[in-house]
């Protein structure tokens, strides 16, 4: 994306780099990730204000490390190295990184020796989120320490005539807590950044470069009755008008009344051309037998791509497959560089796809995060029941329901999902709540019911608070509310005999069960 002002992020496989991202813009100041390898050509003609460097896992030391283009840093544009970022400068410019006797990582207090430019105004001492196994051992020429600590002796550096700066500490988390400050002063002071974007700016930004990048091709996108599909969908609307064609597939995976809500708010207040397709047989049969979590998402990844290519075909040439792939998908199911983050979860919309996709991808929100992409979908007019919808997976409610998928049990899980969403949307603190859902566990138990023996299923209730889905933690429902999901759910819900509550948190958990 080209934007008049805007930071590029290259990654060298930190868990933390999509941080940094999020950093910048909550500056207001549009950031993009960019792939490690990038070539100083590519670079100065899209002419970022600033470069970061990330951290990541690598050593210099690994011959397999990966490596900028040395070219960068000649561009006269500032760059910020983090951790490995700043090894890799020193390296690059003619200093010498040693491994280091005593690895360092936590918290740790920073001395601060100069504070005229990332540390201005700050006192002599700060605490930061130090992680790092090799050192400093002699700066490249030109560069002089800003801070240091006493197993560090080069915890920050910088040669302000060419305005290249390191920092052995990472300012993106919340346990540096002058973090932001310190990438206050790089975006403001030394990349003069003014600090005017907005989403507004980001609507026609990605307006140009979609009709820039479709043409006059067409191009079909999957609603999922999500608000990213939904937010992807009219914005590529507003781009090309009728080009789009949207496929909503009826995989039957789906929670109750999601159909007929996509219907009447793209179909009928957008105008956008629906096309519903019924597949719920194909996926069952796909399913069929399937208890692996990523196999059941593999399958249905596949399925979906079967048809929607299927109706592309009937819909004639078709060139573009629209998602609303987001930015935690993305870092998620793979590091964006193929390296260093392992897979979690292949996230249907993109671990899923075949390699010898037939379309082109287009992936207008990929860059945002889910709360970024509430405030598009307001700005672009997306009615509220849509837009603060909570997030539901692309394998719908296969991944919440361990073992077999089938539709028996899918029947029974929409029942008790029906429940447990009308007594959250009752809550008063409904809004903090960022999902909320029940799991249907592949074992039975024993209950009694009148004078009955039963011997029926479990359900889960996971109800969790989180800022973009990357961490969560479980909500500490009341116990009236608890026990009244509960008590509906068995009462009403037959097949079920026991509700149990999900406390873990994310990490070490994730969200979804599978
Ligand atoms: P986890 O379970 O990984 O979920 O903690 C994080 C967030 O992502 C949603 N999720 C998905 N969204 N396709 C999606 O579009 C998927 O395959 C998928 N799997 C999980 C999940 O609901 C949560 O909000």
């Amino acid at each position: 994306m080209k934007t008049s002002e805007w930071i590029a992020i290259l990654d060298f496989g930190s868990q933390y780099s999509q941080l940094i991202a999020r950093r910048i813009r909550e500056q207001r100041v549009y950031s993009e990730i960019v792939p490690y390898d990038i070539s100083a050509t590519e670079l100065s003609q899209r002419a970022p204000s600033g470069i970061i460097l990330s951290g990541g896992p690598a050593s210099v030391f690994d011959p397999r490390a990966p490596l900028c283009h040395p070219d960068i840093f000649h561009l006269g544009i500032p760059v910020l190295g983090i951790c490995y970022g700043m090894q890799m400068i020193v390296r690059a410019l003619g200093g010498i990184v040693k491994p280091a006797r005593s690895r360092e990582f936590g918290d740790t207090q920073i001395t601060l020796i100069d504070t005229t430019s990332l540390f201005k105004q700050m006192p002599d001492q700060i605490q930061v989120w130090m992680s790092h196994g090799d050192h400093v051992e002699r700066m490249p020429e030109g560069f002089h320490v800003l801070a240091e600590t006493v197993a560090c002796p080069v915890a920050a550096l910088a040669d302000h005539d060419r305005n290249i700066y390191g920092l052995q500490f990472h300012p993106e988390v919340a346990h540096t807590p002058q973090g932001t400050d310190v990438l206050r002063h790089f975006l403001f002071d030394i990349c003069t950044c003014s600090g005017d974007w907005e989403m507004a700016r980001f609507i026609k930004d990605a307006i140009t470069k979609i009709r820039h990048q479709v043409g006059a091709e067409h191009v079909v996108c999957g609603l999922s009755g999500g608000v990213d599909s939904a937010v992807t969908a009219v914005l590529i609307q507003q781009a090309i008008g009728d080009q789009l064609h949207c496929i909503f597939v009826d995989n039957g995976l789906l929670r109750s009344g999601e159909l007929e809500a996509v219907e009447k708010t793209l179909g009928e207040s957008f105008g956008i051309d629906l096309i519903v397709v019924d597949a719920r047989k194909l996926f069952l049969d796909a399913l069929k037998g399937v208890i692996d979590p990523e196999e059941k998402r593999k399958r249905i990844g596949k399925t979906f791509i079967d048809v929607f290519a299927a109706e592309a075909l009937k819909l004639g040439n078709i060139k573009y497959l629209a998602q609303g792939t987001l930015y935690t998908d993305v870092i998620e199911s793979a590091s964006p560089i193929g390296g260093p983050s392992v897979t979690i979860k292949s996230h249907h919309n993109v671990g899923g796809l075949p390699d010898n996709l037939q379309f082109k991808l287009l992936e207008p929100v990929r860059e945002l995060f889910k709360d970024e992409v509430r405030v598009l979908g307001r700005e672009l007019g997306i009615p509220g029941h849509i837009i603060n919808r909570q997030p539901f997976p692309g394998p719908g409610l296969a991944v919440r329901i361990l073992g077999e998928v089938t539709e028996e049990r899918l029947a029974l899980l929409r029942q008790a999902d029906i429940r447990v969403q009308q007594e959250i949307t009752d809550l008063d603190h409904a809004a903090d709540i960022w999902q909320s859902f029940a799991v249907l566990l592949p074992i039975q138990t024993v209950g009694v019911m009148g004078d009955s023996r039963t011997y029926e299923n479990v359900a889960a209730l996971r109800v969790v608070g989180s800022l973009d889905g990357m961490t969560a933690d479980w909500i500490r429902l009341p116990y009236d509310t608890l026990a009244r999901i509960s008590n509906r759910i068995i009462n009403e819900v037959t097949g079920i005999n026991r509700v149990v509550y999900d406390i873990s948190s994310k990490p070490p958990a994730t969200i979804e069960w599978e």
